[in-house]
Parts: structure tokens; C-alpha cells; sequence
């Protein structure tokens, strides 16, 4: 690269490389505003709830909702099921804590006396700021923030995430859930395979990478569940089962804008713009001396 450029380019270059920073740093910071919140500290010893039991008598169950249902007065159904044979509690999903009740009914949301009684039943976050917390609706763009979530609090907004539905779920429905988790609309393992092989990036055809998360929010790797597990017999393969998912490899820098861009193969002359492979510019001098 150091004969390609000529001294006048390479200042116009690192000029560039330089803006580009900037841009990156500004860009940056804003878009990862959520990297930059400080986790706060929650106690959560007061919204904690158990795993969801099998079997349970319907006082039980009615307890755990008793001061939920003060405020969430008028649900579709109490226990998302709509058999009355599933006997189950708010918190045996959700957590939080159905001691807390609003003594009278009111619609004046914004009352301190009852936002102080809210906070009290629900489970906080650790990035308040990074939620837009206390509105339930989700954030545009919340990038990896559940991964930096307590288990708690992401049982609390979505009683069946991978990362904590054993708890939620589990009791009746583990075998949903193994399969589930298994399953490409988890894992993403198409996207990333034929993206992966087809960029040259890795040299296998049968996929080797896949999405997913533990409890903690780290990356895990998926195995199937033969035995002994992460193995799979000379006919599972035959028929295209694989043995193993790994987790994605950590992506050491600033994302660039288009993710896709990253499967690209990089070109030899990194001049004024990132490379642009089988993308001509206007007078094709600089394709002439690239890769085809
Ligand atoms: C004092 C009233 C009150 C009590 C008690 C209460 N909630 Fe809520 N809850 C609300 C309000 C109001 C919202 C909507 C917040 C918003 O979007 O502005 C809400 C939102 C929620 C959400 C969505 C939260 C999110 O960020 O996505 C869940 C889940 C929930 N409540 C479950 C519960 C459970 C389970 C209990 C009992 C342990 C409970 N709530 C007790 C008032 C209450
Ligand atoms: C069987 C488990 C289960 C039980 C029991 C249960 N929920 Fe849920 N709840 C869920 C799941 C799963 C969702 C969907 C979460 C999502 O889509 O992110 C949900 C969604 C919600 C939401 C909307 C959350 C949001 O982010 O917008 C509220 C509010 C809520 N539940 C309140 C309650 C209340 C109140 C009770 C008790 C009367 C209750 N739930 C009982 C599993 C349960
Ligand atoms: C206490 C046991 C129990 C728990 C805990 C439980 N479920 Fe269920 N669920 C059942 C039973 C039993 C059925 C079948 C009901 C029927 O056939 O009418 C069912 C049915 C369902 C169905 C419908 C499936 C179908 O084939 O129509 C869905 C979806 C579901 N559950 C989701 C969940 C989720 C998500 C959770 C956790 C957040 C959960 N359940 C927790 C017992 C449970």
C-alpha cells in the first residue's frame, strides 16, 4: 500500500482517515448512548419471584396476583393462557412484587403517590435512561441492551426471552423451549453461514456460527441435543443436522453503518473511501488495479 500511495494522496488519506474518526467518535457516541449509561445498582430482593411452578392450588396463584391486578385491571387473560387449566400467578412469569396494591382505583398515572406504588410492584431497570424507562414502549434501536440487563428485569418485560424463559416457562414447556432455541429463527445461523461462506470469510459450508445468549447475557454456544450432546449421528448428518453453533466472533471496532459491508472482502487500494468491491467508480482506474 505504501508504493501504491503517493505522498499527496497519503496526507489526503490520513486527512480523511482523521474526519473519518471524528465522524465515528460523534456518530458513535451518539448511537451507543447506551454503552456510555452507568448501571445503577438495584436491590431486587423485594420484586424476586421463584420459577414458575407446575402445579399449584388457585389461592396460590391468586396471591401472586393480587396487586398487579389493581392496576392491570382489565387483561386479556390473567394467565396468558386461555385455559383455565393453567393455574399461575403475574409473578410466576413476571416477578415483581403482588403484595404492593393501589387502594383505590384511579387513571391519574402520573400521580407521584401512584408512580411511587408502580416502581415499588415492578421490577427497575438497570439502564432507565437507555429504556426511556418508564414508558413500555421498546427503544428504536437497543442494540445489545438486554445483554446488559439484569435477568430480572428482562423476565419482567418479556416473561419468555431466551435468556430467562426456563424460569418463566420451563416448569411446563421445556421441550418448546429446547427446540426452540435450537431453531434457525433463533440462531440466525442461515444469515450468518451463507453470508460467512459466500464472502470467503470462513471455509465452511456447513454452518459453524450462531446467535445466542446465556442468563448473564453472554454469548453462548448452542449444541444439539444428541448424545452426548453437541454430537450428532452418521445419519442426523447425512440429513444436514449439525453438531454445533459457536457464537459470533466479537466485532473489535465501530460497527460500520452498513452491516453488511463487514462480509465484504476488503480491497487492496484503500484510498479515499473504504473499499468498494464491485461497486465501479466513475472512471474504473481504481477497480482496474483490484481484485475482480
Ligand atoms: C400502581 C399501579 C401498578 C401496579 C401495582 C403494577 N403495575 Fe405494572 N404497570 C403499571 C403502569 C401504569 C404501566 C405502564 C407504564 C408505561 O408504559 O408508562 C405498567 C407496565 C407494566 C409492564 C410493562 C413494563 C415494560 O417496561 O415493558 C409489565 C410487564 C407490568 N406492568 C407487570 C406488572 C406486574 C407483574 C405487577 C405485579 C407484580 C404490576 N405490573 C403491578 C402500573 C402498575
Ligand atoms: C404464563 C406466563 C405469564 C403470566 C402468568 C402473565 N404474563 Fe404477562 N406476559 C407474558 C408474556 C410472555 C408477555 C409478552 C412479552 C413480550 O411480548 O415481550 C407478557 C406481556 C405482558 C404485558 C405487556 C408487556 C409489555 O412490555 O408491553 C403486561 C403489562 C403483562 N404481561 C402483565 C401481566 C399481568 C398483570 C399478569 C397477571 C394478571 C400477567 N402478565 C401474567 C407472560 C405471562
Ligand atoms: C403451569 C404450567 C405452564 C406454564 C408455567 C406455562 N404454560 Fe404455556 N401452556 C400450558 C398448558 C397446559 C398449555 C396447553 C393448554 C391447552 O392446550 O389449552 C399451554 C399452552 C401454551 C401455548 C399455546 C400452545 C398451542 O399449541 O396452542 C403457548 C404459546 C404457551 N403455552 C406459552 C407459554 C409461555 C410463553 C410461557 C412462559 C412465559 C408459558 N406458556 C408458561 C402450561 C403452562
Amino acid at each position: 500500500m505504501a508504493r501504491l500511495i503517493a505522498p499527496p494522496s497519503r496526507l489526503r488519506f490520513w486527512l480523511l482517515a482523521l474526519g473519518l474518526l471524528a465522524l465515528t467518535l460523534f456518530f458513535g457516541v451518539r448511537t451507543l448512548a447506551s454503552d456510555a449509561e452507568k448501571p445503577i445498582k438495584r436491590n431486587y430482593a423485594a420484586v424476586f419471584a421463584p420459577p414458575a411452578p407446575e402445579t399449584q392450588t388457585k389461592e396460590e396463584a391468586a396471591a401472586k396476583s393480587a396487586g398487579c391486578i389493581t392496576c392491570h385491571t382489565a387483561s386479556d387473560a390473567w394467565t396468558m393462557h386461555r385455559t383455565e387449566a393453567v393455574v399461575l400467578g403475574c409473578t410466576d412469569c413476571h416477578g415483581g412484587n403482588a403484595n404492593i396494591r393501589l387502594p383505590s382505583p384511579s387513571s391519574d398515572f402520573d400521580n407521584p403517590a401512584y408512580v411511587a406504588l408502580r416502581d415499588k410492584a415492578h421490577v427497575l431497570p438497570r439502564y432507565p435512561k437507555s429504556w426511556h424507562w418508564p414508558s413500555s414502549a421498546n427503544p428504536q434501536r437497543s442494540y445489545t441492551l438486554l445483554n446488559r440487563e439484569s435477568p430480572e428485569f428482562v423476565r419482567f418485560v418479556n416473561p419468555s426471552d431466551y435468556r430467562v424463559v426456563r424460569d418463566s416457562c420451563g416448569a411446563c414447556h421445556i421441550q418448546t423451549i429446547e427446540a426452540a432455541e435450537r431453531s434457525l429463527m433463533a440462531s440466525g445461523a442461515m444469515l450468518w453461514g451463507g453470508a460467512g461462506y459466500n464472502n470467503g470469510i470462513v471455509p465452511f459450508k456447513n454452518y459453524v456460527v450462531g446467535e445466542a445468549y446465556t442468563r448473564a447475557g453472554e454469548p453462548a454456544k448452542i449444541v444439539s441435543p444428541g448424545n452426548p450432546s453437541g454430537t450428532v449421528t452418521a445419519e442426523q448428518k447425512a440429513r444436514g443436522a449439525l453438531p454445533a453453533l459457536y457464537p459470533l466472533p466479537t466485532w473489535q471496532t465501530v460497527m460500520p453503518g452498513d452491516i453488511f459491508r463487514v462480509f465484504e472482502r476488503g480491497g487492496r487500494n484503500v484510498n479515499t473511501q473504504f473499499a468498494e468491491v464491485g461497486l465501479p467508480n466513475s472512471l474504473g482506474s481504481i477497480q482496474r488495479l483490484e481484485e475482480p
